[in-house]
């Protein structure tokens, strides 16, 4: 799948064009001071399966939430008095809070990888901020390169990466940081999730010494990012024939008498997209001592995600 991706430049007719873009549910690389980001509408499912899907990325993290002010960031996350005294210090800029996640706040909750939590963060770059005000919602925005290459600076550096997987880049030049932001979550005790833009001794001014908690970037082995949602039943996989009584997430049209499913048409979009809340209402319908079986899916493209997700899911559990 290859689309003619668009080099737009920050006037406001590209601005405008850019916003039109992620309206629709396309993808934009935006300039952040930190490093060219890969945006999509944060509200949108499909979009957010396919910044996965450009990316190329074999395993769903969540994302960082990118919004204009603190009256948006405020309709997401839960801001405590420390979180609103660090907002007021360091916002716009190159810092991320992870925060509790509000109950009506009307992500995909692909951006969350189902989380309770979430990554928000106010850019202070002139076109990430012109940008989000034309957009008028949050932007879900990981860094716009390929998965396991380094962050683009530059608009070329997007197009020698993405060009031809996305609908357009917005050129602001270089980025003046050059590094992601620095990652703080203030969802528990205050911990320093990634070193970046920030430096941790001007947050420690602020909060006192931060927990290092740096294995929460690279969730490797089930279980590793501890909050993450698992389901409490069993869980099984490619499973073509469920056992009586169990809950059966099809995918595809070859799974009639499904419970529940991922994508009727067999859609990888479509079912990244659903991934969360279905593993979620699966288990809310079957209860702790029951088990949900998912039918197959390819392991290709978005699928080799959605696998990585289900093994997990499925991973026995201490
Ligand atoms: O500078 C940056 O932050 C860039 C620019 C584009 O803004 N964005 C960026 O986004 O680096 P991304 O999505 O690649 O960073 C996501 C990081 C992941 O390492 C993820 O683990 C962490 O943020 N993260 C996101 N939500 C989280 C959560 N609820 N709990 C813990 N970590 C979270
Ligand atoms: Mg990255």
């Amino acid at each position: 799948m290859s689309v003619e991706t668009r080099l737009l430049i920050p006037t406001q007719a590209g601005l405008d064009d850019a916003a039109a873009i992620l309206q629709r549910g396309g993808l934009v690389a935006m300039p952040t001071e930190t490093v060219y980001g890969l945006a999509g509408d944060a509200r949108n499912g499909a979009a957010v399966a396919q910044i996965f899907a450009a990316k190329g990325r074999p395993h769903f993290n969540p994302l960082i939430v990118h919004v204009p002010d603190m009256a948006l960031a405020m309709q997401i996350g839960v801001f405590d008095d420390q979180a609103a005294a660090i907002a007021a210090a360091f916002w716009p800029g190159p810092l991320t809070l992870v925060l509790p996640l509000r109950d009506d706040a009307g992500l995909a909750p692909l951006v969350t990888a189902g989380l309770g939590t979430v990554a928000i963060r106010i850019p202070a770059h002139p076109v990430a901020q012109a940008l989000l005000r034309a957009f008028g919602g949050p932007l879900a925005a990981p860094s716009a390169n390929p998965s396991g290459r380094v962050s683009p600076t530059t608009a070329a550096h997007v197009m020698q990466g993405l060009g031809g997987r996305i609908a357009a880049v917005l050129d602001g030049g270089a980025c003046p940081v050059g590094v992601e932001s620095t990652i703080l979550g203030l969802a528990g005790a205050p911990s320093l999730l990634r070193p970046g833009g920030v430096p941790a001794e001007a947050l420690e001014t602020m909060l006192g010494p931060l927990v290092i908690a740096t294995n929460a970037e690279k969730p490797t082995a089930p279980g590793q990012l501890a909050s993450h949602y698992a389901p409490g039943a069993a869980v099984r996989l490619e499973v073509t024939r469920p056992d009586p009584g169990e809950i059966w997430v099809g995918f595809g049209p070859d799974c009639a008498g499904a419970t529940m499913t991922l994508s009727a048409t067999g859609d990888l979009v479509e079912a990244a997209a659903a991934l969360f809340q279905t593993l979620r209402a699966a288990d809310d319908l079957t209860g702790a001592e029951g088990s949900i079986a998912f039918a197959p899916i390819p392991d290709h493209g978005l699928g080799r995600a959605i696998n990585d997700r289900l093994r997990r899911a499925a991973a026995p559990r201490g």
